[in-house]
């Protein structure tokens, strides 16, 4: 027995769903070079609660968050045992997003670089990076205050 026209036509629905779904998820990946995006929330006040509980081993390492809903990146970055940097990942030359290396962050479009805290390393970019204020508690939780 085969399948009905309407179940042929669902079941075909649902594989080219995928199959469109797919490309655009690779490419969000390529934005930022295959990096782990990790999903935040922003409260209406601007400040985001983020847990870090065993996401940092070394001063020096980044993770790149999104703010749900909002397409907002942040570069959070290990400055060392007590403090995090909180930088805007986009490049100030032509805005290309920014890769995160070992120690600085480079720009895939034209080769500027910055360092950790954002200050230009390598140009063409001539202006440091935008930055937020952050707070971190000593054990879990870096605070990041978007305004
Ligand atoms: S956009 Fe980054 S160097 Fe041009």
């Amino acid at each position: 027995m085969g399948i009905s026209r309407k179940e042929f036509i669902k079941k075909t629905a649902l594989v080219s769903g995928g199959i469109i779904l797919l490309p655009v998820i690779n490419n969000m990946a390529g934005c930022s070079a295959g990096a782990e995006i990790l999903v935040v929330t922003a409260s209406h006040e601007g400040v985001i609660k983020f847990n870090i509980s065993g996401m940092f081993k070394n001063s020096g390492e980044g993770k790149l968050l999104e703010v749900d809903n909002t397409g907002l990146r942040i570069m959070l970055i290990k400055k060392d045992a007590n403090s995090f940097t909180a930088l805007d990942p986009v490049c100030t030359h032509k805005g290309c997003e920014l890769i995160k290396r070992k120690n600085f962050l480079e720009c895939p479009c034209h080769g500027s670089e910055f360092d950790l805290a954002g200050k230009v390393l390598k140009g063409p970019a001539e202006i440091p990076l935008g930055d937020y204020r952050t707070e971190f508690d000593g054990k879990n939780t870096v605070t990041i205050f978007l305004k």
